[in-house]
């Protein structure tokens, strides 16, 4: 088994930023599955096809192909060959995932690409499930959280830095319904694993956090 450092936590906890410092220091892959399920549910909002219905997704799944590709140790999300990474970041997107990622077959289409590619690499993963169902063996587990106020806020600078002009009090109201999705499914919900180490990062910039992962990892051996 190669080295595995699994980060879960709910959306805008800041598991991106973080798994990316950690990897490229690391000298890891790092691996965005939130990126994959995104990908999927991009799918179903070019084809219109409606991804409110569990069967017309599942019957949908053979013509769906992801792939990752690493561009100067950048990952890159490819959609049935095209290059989809900039497009699945809008919220539109992210709100569709979260309602096509609560189907099992979805759910082991992408579970078994992530396993695969733990097994070729040394990764950084992070998700909702990386620590009590892909990787449930990793040597490092770290469940990274934050409130609803910081991570809306968070979300909202983001926003307003790119030109937008979002409403604080929607991106929260978007967060909340997101984590009751992902906290409330029945397959492998949003959950810290009994073996994973808590970390609020509410109260800590990204130097703090990348810092204390380090630690956490360290004490672990990897
Ligand atoms: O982390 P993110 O916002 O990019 O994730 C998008 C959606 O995908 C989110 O609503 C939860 C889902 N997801 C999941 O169910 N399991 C994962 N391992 C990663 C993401």
């Amino acid at each position: 088994m190669g080295k595995q450092i699994a980060i879960d936590g709910p959306a805008g906890a800041g598991k991106s930023t973080i798994a990316k410092r950690l990897s490229a220091e690391k000298g890891f892959i790092y691996v965005d599955t939130g990126a994959m399920y995104r990908a999927v549910a991009l799918y179903f909002i070019k084809s219109g096809k409606d991804f409110h219905d569990e069967g017309v997704v599942e019957k949908s799944l053979p013509e769906i192909k992801i792939e990752l590709k690493y561009v100067d140790g950048v990952q890159r999300v490819l959609l049935n060959g095209e290059d989809v990474s900039t497009e699945i970041r809008k919220e539109e997107v992210g709100n569709a995932a979260s309602v096509t990622s609560v189907y099992p077959p979805v759910r082991s289409y992408l579970t078994a690409l992530q396993k695969k590619i733990a097994e070729e690499n040394n990764v950084v993963m992070d998700g909702r499930d990386i620590g009590t169902v892909v990787l449930p063996n990793a040597q490092a587990k770290i469940y990274l959280t934050a409130s609803v106020e910081t991570r809306a806020k968070r979300r909202f600078d983001e926003l307003t830095a790119k030109g937008e002009s979002p409403v604080l009090s929607e991106i929260e109201d978007d967060i909340r319904d997101r984590d009751y999705r992902d906290m409330h499914r029945e397959t492998a919900p949003l959950k810290q694993a009994d073996d994973a180490v808590l970390l609020d990062s509410s109260d800590l910039n990204i130097d703090e956090v990348v810092a204390e992962m380090k630690r956490i990892c360290a004490e672990k051996g990897v």
